[in-house]
Order: structure tokens, then sequence, then C-alpha cells
């Protein structure tokens, strides 16, 4: 995944783009109540010509039709840290997603960008969950979820669901830099609860999650889970984001 990055930019801030993560922010809008998630948030525009730009820091808004859990408010999350969100690890991320996204939607070329940085802690007798709303998908057209860091955990499994909830595949990232690319009006996702290894040390999952939406003329996106009779779905299966 780094060379593939590479084309599109550089990772020479990887270094401080992974420690980043250490001064995430309480998500303080949790429906379950839990004080697990740290996390911060911005959004971006790629314009049909490929030019990328930051957007002015705004709410991260879903409609509690795909967010039962947390949706219906305006949350406000601390935004991404300037050099972090202009840095050269998220331009080349940034690069990536616009150009191969870019190609499998020839039609959407304009997209509206959300980016988040996501820690999911775990503590002894309280597992983290990456998606406490269980089997889902987020809403937009494509997602990446990009691995930076795992920290004394196990579990974190990535999931991949048809439009009924049956189980296509199965993966854990591991490693810095692994990643799941999701073609997400297609098919849902989810992840297992992580718990710490050793129960005496810090534990937790960092990931990036970007997710790209079209914007302007194209097809609408194809929403599997509307035509998904509520008797067919999972366990733990809502119309809703991980976010
Ligand atoms: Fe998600």
């Amino acid at each position: 995944m780094g060379a593939m990055l590479e084309r599109h930019g550089s990772l020479s801030d990887w270094a401080a783009f992974a420690a980043s993560w250490d001064d995430l922010e309480l998500d303080r809008y949790m429906g379950d109540g839990g004080r697990y998630r740290r996390r911060r948030h911005a959004v971006y525009s790629v314009a049909a010509g490929g030019e990328i730009r930051r957007a002015p820091h705004q709410a991260h808004y879903q409609d509690r039709a795909y967010n039962a859990l947390n949706g219906g408010v305006a949350r406000w999350f601390a935004p991404v840290e300037e050099a972090i969100g202009a840095g050269a690890s998220l331009g080349a991320i940034l690069g990536f997603c616009a150009a191969l996204f870019g190609e499998l939607s020839a039609a959407r070329r304009a997209w509206r960008v959300e980016v988040h940085q996501l820690r999911i802690e775990a503590r002894p007798g309280a597992a983290g969950l990456p998606t406490p709303e269980g089997v889902h998908r987020d809403g937009v057209d494509y997602v990446l979820v990009l691995l930076v860091a795992r920290r004394n955990i196990v579990s974190g499994t990535t999931t991949i669901h048809d439009a009924g909830g049956g189980l296509l595949g199965a993966f854990t990232l591991t490693a810095p830099l692994d990643a799941a690319l999701v073609h997400d009006a297609r098919v849902l996702h989810g992840v297992t609860a992580v718990e710490p290894l050793d129960p005496g040390a810090e534990a937790y999952r960092d990931v990036l999650v970007v997710t790209f939406r079209g914007v302007g003329e194209g097809p609408a996106p194809v929403d599997p889970a509307a035509s998904t009779p509520a008797s067919s779905q999972p366990p733990g299966f809502k119309r809703s984001s991980s976010r």
C-alpha cells in the first residue's frame, strides 16, 4: 500500500502523522455512552480537475435514517491539526483516493471528502467497539480505512457483507498502511471489538477513515440497505455509520 500511496506523493512525514493520533479528543457524542473513542475530523473537496482543497471546519452530520445511534445532530469534532491536514502523508492518501475512486466513477468527477482520525481504546473488561452500531454502510460512495497503529490489542477484524448481511469476507488490518477499500454503495462493513492483549498495558487501534461522496452530476449511489428487509438483516445490523 505504501508504494501505491507514494505514486501520489510522499510519506516523509508519516512518523509525525502517526504520532498525531496521540493528540485526539474524546468523542462525547457516543449514543451508547461509551468513552472509548477519540477523534479529529476534516472536510475536503476534490474538484473535477483534481484539485484537492481543505474546506472550512464544519460539523459532521448524518441523518438519523443513516445513523440511529449518533445521527440527527451536528457533531462538532476537533479539527485535524493544520500541519497534519496539509502534510505530505495525507496529501498522498487523498491523491491516491481521488485517482482510484475517480477511475471507478468516471461520471462522478467532483467529491465531498471527509477525513476522520479515530482511536478506539480497549480496557480490561471494557472492549473497544470500532463500529458500535454493528454491520452498516457509511452512506457515501467509497471508503478507505487505513491502519495507522495497533497497540496491545487482539481482534478488530473487518468484515464485508452483501446487501442482505451475508458475509462476503473477513480480514484483519495488522500493520501500518494495511487498508480496506470499500465500495460503500454496494456492500456493508463492520469491525469486531478490540480487547487488550496485556490487561496491564495501554491498548488501542488507530485508523484513518476517508469517505468520498460524489457531488454534482452523475448517477445516484445505490443504497443496498434501503432494499434490505428488516427480517433478513443480521444481528446488530443498522443503517448507520461507523463514525
Ligand atoms: Fe463505517
